[in-house]
């Protein structure tokens, strides 16, 4: 099987002996799940017309709003803030360097070059927060001092200062990058474990269900990874191609790599899966039930104040155990 690293984040080779399915010129790329091929141009539009649908169908946001992008240095978070800024959106970015020796380094600066050249002209602005700097040490020596995983020790902290940013800076709405292969592997992993109360919080839009909490959103949740590569790619966009270092072997990967082999077979599969999965818990179940549950359970975290639902949040708990105080 090709490593996934191959598979994802290398850009694609884009090539087609087809014609646009829209405009019938010369495509530049083949999507099968969609039994189509497209021009550059119109494969821009596809991409737009994507993220729009997301956008309205799930009720993620407005012109009016102001939007954080967590923007990593990779193809889907640097693509998601140039579409919202293509597309009329307010939107800024938060980058979190972890403090992983080079790979921070070089997602870093193809961050600030986006920043430079094509987001400052719409008047955006980017925002860094430094682990190393604000927490007192890189993600590897925070996971090392409490014996956790690297992963799940970059996890509670990226998840604490995305909500944390938004909160601070007044953001209406948090948006990342996940994609469809992102969000299809996740629930493949939920529904494997039965992971139930995960899975509930599966959609693309979540609610601000209390104060201290910001909406979140995944606008991309439409796109694969190979359609947004291809995005960087046409539209001159540099990303980091390299994984994280730590990511090697983890669960996920190999979970994209089996939808991969699925799609291959039967193209289309990974978008069925997901997007009926959001279907059919949208009849099933209210939206504003989960808001509902969402306050019933949880209240400030003792020592910084965000919504948890144990007594302290799972930052704080972290940052305690590596016996390291924080101002927040
Ligand atoms: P990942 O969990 O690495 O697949 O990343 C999922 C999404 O989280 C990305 O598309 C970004 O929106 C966001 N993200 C991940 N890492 C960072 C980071 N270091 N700084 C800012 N945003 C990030
Ligand atoms: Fe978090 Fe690699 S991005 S450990
Ligand atoms: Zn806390």
């Amino acid at each position: 099987m090709t490593p996934h690293h191959l598979q994802s984040a290398a850009p694609p080779r884009i090539i087609s002996s087809m014609n646009c399915t829209k405009c019938k010129t010369k495509a530049v790329m083949k999507l099968p799940r969609h039994n189509a091929a497209f021009c550059k141009g119109c494969f821009n539009r596809f991409v737009q017309d994507q993220v729009l649908k997301a956008i309205r169908s799930q009720e993620m946001f407005t012109q009016q709003d102001r939007l954080l992008v967590a923007v990593s240095g990779g193809k889907d978070s640097l693509a998601l803030w140039d579409l919202l800024l293509k597309l009329g959106y307010k939107a800024d970015a938060l980058y979190v360097n972890l403090g992983i020796g080079g790979y921070s380094e070089s997602s870093q600066k193809k961050v600030v070059h986006f920043a430079e050249t094509v987001a400052a002209a719409y008047g955006s602005v980017m925002h860094v927060h430094t682990v190393e700097r604000e927490e007192g040490a890189g993600i590897r020596e925070l996971a090392m001092m409490v014996h956790r995983p690297t992963c799940s020790t970059c996890g509670t902290i990226k998840r604490y200062r995305f909500n944390h940013a938004a909160i601070q800076h007044e953001y209406d709405v948090m948006a990342t990058g996940h994609n469809l292969d992102d969000e299809a592997a996740r629930l493949l992993g939920n529904v494997l474990h039965w992971q139930h109360e995960y899975l509930e919080k599966q959609g693309p839009s979540l609610p601000a269900s209390l104060d201290g909490f910001a909406k979140k959103v995944k606008p991309l949740y439409r796109l694969t990874e190979r359609e947004l590569a291809a995005y960087c790619v046409l539209n001159r966009i540099e990303y980091v191609v390299e994984e994280c270092p730590m990511a090697q072997g983890a669960r996920t990967l190999l979970y994209k790599e089996v939808l991969n082999r699925l799609e291959t077979e039967s193209p289309g599969t990974k978008q069925m899966f997901y997007w009926g999965f959001l279907e059919k818990h949208r009849k099933a179940e209210a939206p504003m039930s989960m808001v509902d549950k969402d306050r019933s359970t949880l209240h400030p975290c003792s020592l910084c104040g965000q919504p948890t639902t144990a007594d302290t949040c799972s930052y704080c708990k972290l940052m305690v155990r590596a016996k390291i105080s924080t101002p927040h």
